[in-house]
């Protein structure tokens, strides 16, 4: 087979050791993924509640409270994606700027589709409870729209993957159209992103009805049940979705977590065993009159389930890429500025803290 033609290494060195670039990736991805799901699964989550609300007022008190918060979720989600967007650049350009190329267009469009779905999201939630159900079709337009921008992340992150089809597909079509079709793991890939989002946002509402317990029980139940009934359906969904990922990887690729590279076996195993606690934990809360430690230990659980399969997520990569070598990266580590870096990424990651715990407490104390 002929090789594959991938541009040069930036002569640019890192300025900081390729170990810290991808242990930083992995953290930022995961705090990406996280405000993405509460985001992108909580607008799936509003919109059935208000479909259920025609028939049950209370499913539309609750999609409003959910939507209320998702233009924040939507601020946290960019910001926290440009992070991992500049280690991506830094560690892997020459084959992300590659895919980007190929699919300029889409990846264009992520910005219109992001300031639409943004204004819809907005009109949704400063609507009040009066128009919500109204509203309902322009919170479908802006998942829609947040659907697609997910598929294009997904398109592009795995056609970086694929420096095999660039020529033959730029060749085909070299209009910057070329979404990354013909790759088993395209769909998959992208239904595991799309399940895990509506399971976390489950959890995510479950977690706020923790607010509420002590002054609208009834209120509270009904969040932790709605929220944790997607958490289950969505995470017992995820083992057929996540069967087929398996399935669709080539063959090396996916021995890979069947005992081939022990670390990632462990690492898959592990996080697939967590993920079944998990599902039992929210299970037994929801037959218990107080599903807040059950729900507690299953957030837990579903954090480092998170890390872990980010963590396989890479591993997956490198195995993709053979051609990428770190040793091919020159390193000139710069202390003063990594130094600064990293305090300010500490001192941010403690705002970060104060402001959750400030906007749950917040948005929750002149409601109940
Ligand atoms: C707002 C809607 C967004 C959605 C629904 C979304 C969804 C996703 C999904 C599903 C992935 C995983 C792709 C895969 O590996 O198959 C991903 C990865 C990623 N996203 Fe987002 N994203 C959004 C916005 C953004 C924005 C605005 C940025 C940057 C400013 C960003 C930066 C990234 C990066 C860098 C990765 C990959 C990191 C890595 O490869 O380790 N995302 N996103």
């Amino acid at each position: 087979m002929m090789q594959p033609t991938i541009p040069q290494v930036d002569p640019i060195p890192l300025p900081a050791p390729y170990w810290l670039f991808k242990v930083l990736l992995i953290v930022t991805f995961v705090l990406h993924i996280l405000a993405m799901n509460f985001m992108f699964g909580g607008a799936i989550l509003a919109f059935v509640a208000r479909l259920k609300g025609k028939k049950d007022p209370t499913y539309l008190r609750l999609s409003q409270d959910v939507v209320k918060k998702i233009p924040s979720f939507l601020a946290a989600t960019i910001t926290l994606g440009v992070a991992p967007l500049l280690f991506v650049q830094v560690l892997f350009g020459q084959y992300f700027y590659t895919s980007s190329i190929l699919m300029a267009w889409p990846w264009f469009l992520v910005i219109p589709l992001l300031t639409l779905a943004y204004y819809g999201l907005y009109i949704v939630a400063f609507s009040g409870e009066k128009k919500a159900a109204s509203h309902t079709w322009i919170l479908l337009g802006s998942v829609v729209f947040l659907f697609l921008i997910g598929f294009f992340y997904t398109s592009n992150f795995t056609l970086m993957l694929r420096p095999e089809a660039w020529s033959s597909k730029y060749f085909a079509d070299p209009s910057g159209w070329n979404l990354n079709w013909g790759d088993p793991q395209l769909i998959p890939r992208y239904l595991h992103f799309v399940v895990a989002a509506t399971a976390i946002a489950g959890l995510m509402v479950a977690f706020t009805g923790f607010f509420k317990w002590n002054r609208d029980r009834a209120y509270a139940r009904l969040l932790m049940d709605y929220g944790s009934r997607w958490y289950l359906y969505g995470t017992l969904a995820q083992f057929v979705v996540g069967i087929v990922f398996l399935l669709a990887l080539p063959k090396e690729k996916m021995m890979l977590f069947m005992g081939k590279n022990v670390p990632a076996t462990l690492l898959f195993w592990m996080a697939v065993i967590l993920a079944v606690g998990a599902v039992v934990a929210v299970g037994r809360g929801l037959r218990r009159d107080d599903p807040r430690p059950q729900l507690r230990l299953a957030m837990w659980l579903t954090a480092v389930v998170v890390l872990f399969m980010a963590i396989a997520r890479d591993i997956l990569r490198m195995a993709f890429l053979p051609s990428f070598r770190p040793e091919q990266l020159q390193v000139q580590t710069q202390y003063s500025v990594l130094a600064l870096f990293l305090i300010l990424f500490v001192a941010g990651g403690i705002l970060w803290v104060v402001m959750i715990r400030r906007y749950f407490a917040f948005s929750h104390a002149d409601e109940a």
